[in-house]
């Protein structure tokens, strides 16, 4: 599949501003600065198409990347502690909206920090996909930053979480492209099938 060939779309920062879902999508979801623009950007091998940032909040809207054979959708992320009460209103009813737009979301990417346990809201995320029937992969990101010990005991961690539930979880890093092809592989299985 091409993943070179992309543009931005649009943004969303209301549910009434959300494109028509007349492509497949691939949705990438996780909390706050957990590197869902940093993995969107490696995917399409583009420096700074979705907008990084070491503050969390970044990406305030959901963006639309367009590819020849799908949309890459870029959600805010969740559980940033020192978000307005207004701000987090205005976050569910945008992620309410897109959710229950009856989209063609051909696979959510739910990322995760390798490095630590998942949160409260990841495992409400989580729920939240399996509840929908929504397909998805969990990507473990951030695995740079561990030692080989660490990554195999992660690893193991997340085996003991994912498996008996048959949740596929891929260890990923943007800085030095682990698992990157086995993602675009997944991907590119979820939208062209
Ligand atoms: P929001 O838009 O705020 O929800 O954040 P995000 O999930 O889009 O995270 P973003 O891609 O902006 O990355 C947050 C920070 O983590 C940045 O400083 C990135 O450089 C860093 N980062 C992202 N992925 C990786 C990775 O795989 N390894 C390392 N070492 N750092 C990463
Ligand atoms: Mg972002």
């Amino acid at each position: 599949m091409n993943f070179q060939s992309v543009e931005f779309e649009a943004a969303a920062g209301r549910a009434d501003q959300l494109k028509k879902s007349d492509l497949p999508e691939v949705v990438f979801a996780g909390k706050s600065n957990v590197g869902k623009s940093s993995l969107i950007n490696k995917l399409v091998s583009r420096k700074a198409l979705a907008r990084v940032s070491a503050t969390p909040g970044k990406t305030a809207t959901i963006n639309f990347f367009r590819l020849p054979a799908c949309r890459l959708v870029d959600l805010p992320g969740y559980g940033y502690a020192k978000v307005s009460q207004n701000e987090k209103q205005r976050w569910a009813k945008l992620m309410q909206g897109y959710f229950d737009d009856d989209r063609r979301i051909a696979l959510v990417v739910q990322i995760l920090d390798m490095r630590h346990e998942p949160t409260a809201d990841d495992f409400d995320m989580i729920n939240f996909l399996i509840e929908r029937e929504l397909p998805f992969l969990v990507v473990c990101t951030k695995c740079d930053k561990l030692n080989k010990t660490q990554f195999a005991a992660q690893e193991n961690y997340f085996a003991s979480l994912f498996d008996e539930h048959g949740i596929e979880f891929i260890p990923y890093s943007s800085q030095t492209g682990f698992g990157l092809e086995t993602l675009k592989q997944r991907i590119e299985n979820a939208v062209l099938g």
